[in-house]
């Protein structure tokens, strides 16, 4: 069940995802309960990080009972990337993955994120950089392509093996897709089948035991990335390994998805300033209530809430044995 490459030793290959202004330090801490593979902080712009800006800085905070731990640059400086890449190894973190991937237009109008499909070649030098600079294994997380006319997640899963990448994420959505439509696992599969030594990771549209289980079989992928499906389920790497190991599914009850919201909530507080805690409890607490039904109510109060005490009241003094699990998401993000 180990994830090895390099001189990383991951205990599993169900791997938790960068998610930029989501996979902070709570998220993390949160994740950490439920046993992934490895659990990466959202990326990290490479120039910001080589001028030592804080708030970069701050996206790379962890604590000790993390590891293993990843990291994600983005950017298109070759001059940087080695600098940078240093940077976090000297932060102590046992992955340094480089962001091909992110669809942004101020991402990629520097060529930087999904814009690095465009050069491929590109995208070799910078690994070439990035692995000529640290000890740590140096990996790529890229999509299908620029858009379906410009498919070309085989050439860059040669193009990175070449330059000492060990492990290549495909995500099977293209840069022009952005979320929309399924993730077309093909790309994935196509990948692993012209892999030689590199390893390959399957991402998209894993949002439970099952999808990650025909993600395996269908791509015959080495490990697989939650990304959306970790948000408000943080313990979706224990429903999947114990999917893997042929145990019983784990039966999650509306008081455990309460404890965990409440654990959350508490590892926000502990890190963040009231004002900040406050917004981040409503953004979080959305990704765990759209799981129920019958909690309008509750949303309300935690978005007019003006202290995180009143937030904590309110989630105690509900009636919580009145919900039920929903069917379909209860709301969308935007309407939190
Ligand atoms: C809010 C959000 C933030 C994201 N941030 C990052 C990021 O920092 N780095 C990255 O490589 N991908 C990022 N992604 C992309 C995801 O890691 C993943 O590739 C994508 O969501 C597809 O997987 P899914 O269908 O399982 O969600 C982000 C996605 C979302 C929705």
């Amino acid at each position: 069940m180990a994830f090895q490459f390099g001189s990383a030793k991951l205990l599993n290959k169900i791997l938790y995802a960068p998610l930029a202004g989501c996979s902070d330090l709570p998220f993390r801490k949160m994740a950490r309960l439920y046993g992934p593979g490895i659990v990466y902080c959202e990326m990290v712009k490479i120039d910001a990080l080589v001028r030592h800006d804080p708030h970069t800085y701050r996206l790379l905070d962890y604590e000790i009972g993390m590891h293993p731990i990843g990291a994600q640059l983005c950017g298109s400086k070759l001059a940087l990337v080695g600098p940078a890449a240093r940077i976090v190894e000297d932060l102590g973190f046992d992955v340094l993955d480089f962001n091909c991937g992110c669809p942004v237009d101020k991402v990629t109008k520097d060529g930087s994120g999904s814009g690095m499909l465009k050069t491929p070649e590109l995208i070799g030098e910078m690994i070439s950089e990035m692995v000529a600079a640290v000890k740590i294994p140096v990996t790529v997380k890229i999509r299908a392509g620029w858009d379906d006319d410009s498919i070309n997640a085989v050439e860059i899963t040669r193009i990175a093996e070449a330059a000492g990448a060990k492990v290549i994420t495909i995500h099977g959505r293209t840069r022009e897709q952005g979320y929309k439509g399924p993730a077309n696992w093909d790309h994935i599969k196509h990948c692993k089948e012209a892999a030689k030594d590199i390893l390959v990771v399957g991402n998209g549209d894993v949002f439970d035991a099952a999808s990650a289980l025909r993600m395996f079989a269908y791509t015959g992928c080495d490990a697989v990335l939650v990304s959306r499906g970790t948000m408000g389920q943080p313990w979706i790497a224990e429903d999947i390994l114990r999917a893997l190991e042929g145990l019983p599914p784990k039966e999650r009850t509306i008081p455990d998805l309460k404890e965990a919201l409440l654990q959350h909530f508490d590892y926000i507080v502990r890190y963040q300033p009231e004002r900040q805690s406050l917004l981040d409890m409503r953004r979080v607490g959305c990704w765990y209530l759209k799981r129920l039904d019958g909690v309008k109510a509750l949303r309300i109060q935690i978005n007019r809430a003006t202290s995180t005490t009143e937030v904590f009241s309110h989630i105690e003094q509900f009636p919580w044995e009145t919900l039920q699990w929903a069917q379909e998401p209860a709301f969308t993000e935007a309407e939190c």
